[in-house]
């Protein structure tokens, strides 16, 4: 439980400070030690732990730094740390005693989302867990007003919540999470959060002409599944789409992967858990906005009846395509999504997210995602939520001339284009169904994962998206209304 107090007694208490404000009100002489002794300055990204004793009790503080002034995602890291390092002292409960700088909305969202996000770790198949004792987190600030933050503090453990189950969704392997049941999560999660979800299966994707997204699937046992969510919010305003990919487990197919390079690839649907969870927060949160979502759910796997290089497929929208390589198969699930949402669901504008290239990863590395756009203004929208999430994202070309690299003499598309640009014409492949409707293209493969448990992250997939699709969308309603 998170709760929002006037004051705490127990027995951690964690300080959040600022460099230019090391001050705590019963506690500033040992601050002030810990100062002298240059063990703890405020700067950002430090953590100072002491431990004292009070007659029979054991006392634990924790100092964070935040650095010289208010940056959320030194805020959300800060915090998450401390969380992280309180979990371990077995206790129930811990204060967060809070300096006024950090009693405003935006701050107290973010804490709540950190302190959400520190008790996750996948760790479910491990019969010994590492125990997590603390069942609350008191945040303490001394205004009179509190209760004003408590739908802050609300958003925030939603949107921490969502992220875990993204998280969740990309960590579990290829055969707990498959395309039947990545559906049947979408299903639950929309009767639990209130957007309506459809489920097509192999026959009903067939009828749809979906040929390219069912040439990835047929070499899978796992039969296919179109995923179609829908949330109306504010009926007769414009609709946002989301499409995220949903590959349950990439094995590059007969253009096989190498060992090291499959190990992780069954967080290949980490755009769909993303699409799947910011519409669980937008639904609960019951935004005045129209979001329809689709996700192309399969397996890309080897067997008799997998799709061949070669192989020369008819998308949904018409186009040929030539495969050269089977491994670059989410933008053929990608193409068919697109090409529905745009046609049956007439959205006004479009996302994709997609851990669509390595090549993304290599330009940009872990911690920021590769875009394409066909749209100034909406990129400069995405660029707004991820400056409040901490979610960095960055442009590159989408010019016209990158379609020659996936020109083939044999069909409309080639799927692979080779050594150059591979972000750039795996998002320009998709970006030739799209037409003029604002489209962003956002490939996550560096960001959706990582390796290290540090700050509000867990080793594994980060849910990267969540928090942005879910800012995206609902900033878009003070845009509309021209706020
Ligand atoms: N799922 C992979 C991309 C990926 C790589 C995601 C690393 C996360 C981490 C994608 O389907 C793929 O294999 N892409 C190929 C494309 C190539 C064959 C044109 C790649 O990036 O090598
Ligand atoms: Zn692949
Ligand atoms: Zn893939």
């Amino acid at each position: 439980m998170i709760k929002l107090q006037n004051n705490y007694e127990g027995n951690i208490n964690i300080y959040p400070l600022f460099k230019n404000e090391l001050a705590i009100d019963d506690f500033q002489s040992i601050l002030n030690t810990l100062i002298n002794k240059d063990l703890f300055k405020g700067d950002k990204n430090t953590l100072h732990h002491i431990s004292t004793h009070q007659g029979s009790e054991l006392k634990h503080h924790i100092f964070v730094g935040l650095g010289d002034s208010l940056d959320m995602e030194v805020l959300r890291n800060g915090i998450a740390n401390a969380c992280k390092k309180a979990a371990a002292l077995k206790e129930n409960s811990v204060g967060i005693i809070l300096p006024t700088q950090l009693i405003n909305a935006d701050a107290l969202e973010n804490i709540a989302t950190a302190i959400t996000l520190s008790q996750y770790s996948f760790n479910k198949y491990q019969s010994k867990k590492k125990d997590m004792m603390i069942e609350d987190f008191i945040i303490v600030a001394s205004v009179p007003d509190l209760n004003t933050y408590q739908t802050n503090i609300d958003e925030g453990i939603l949107l921490g919540e969502m992220t875990i189950l993204s998280r969740e969704l990309a960590n579990e392997p290829g055969d707990i999470i498959n395309p039947e049941t990545l559906a049947i999560s979408a299903k639950s999660l929309g009767e639990s959060s209130g957007f309506k979800v459809d489920i097509f299966d192999k026959a009903a994707i067939t009828g749809l002409r979906m040929n390219a997204f069912l040439a990835v699937a047929q070499g899978s046992s796992y039969e296919p599944r179109l995923i179609v969510m829908e949330y109306m919010g504010n009926v007769g305003g414009e609709v946002i789409g989301l499409v995220g990919k949903g590959i349950t487990f990439d094995s590059g197919g007969l253009s096989i992967k190498p060992a090291n390079s499959m190990l992780t690839m069954q967080g290949d649907m980490s755009g769909a858990a993303s699409v799947i969870a910011a519409m669980g927060a937008i639904a609960s949160k019951k935004l005045k906005v129209n979001v329809v979502a689709v996700v192309a759910a399969c397996d890309n796997s080897v067997s008799g009846n997998s799709y061949r290089p070669n192989d020369i497929v008819t998308s949904r929208s018409g186009k040929s395509i030539f495969i050269t390589n089977t491994d670059a198969e989410g933008r053929l699930t990608l193409i068919d999504a697109l090409d529905y949402i745009l046609t049956e669901k007439h959205v006004d504008k479009v996302v994709d997210m997609a851990t669509l290239t390595g090549a993304a990863e290599v330009a940009l590395g872990q911690k920021i995602a590769a875009v394409i756009t066909n749209n100034d203004e909406f990129m400069c929208d995405l660029k707004l939520a991820a400056a409040d999430t901490g979610e960095r994202v960055w442009e590159l070309p989408h010019d016209e001339d990158f379609m020659k690299l996936i020109e083939t003499p044999y069909a409309d598309l080639n799927n692979s284009g080779g050594r150059f640009a591979g972000t750039i014409t795996a998002g320009l492949f998709l970006g030739s169904v799209v037409g003029d409707t604002p489209w962003l293209h956002i490939d996550i493969a560096g960001p959706s994962w990582t390796e290290e448990a540090d700050g509000y992250f867990s080793k594994g997939a980060t849910g990267y998206g969540t928090r942005l699709l879910y800012k995206l969308v609902k900033n878009s309603i003070k845009i509309n209304e021209g706020i």
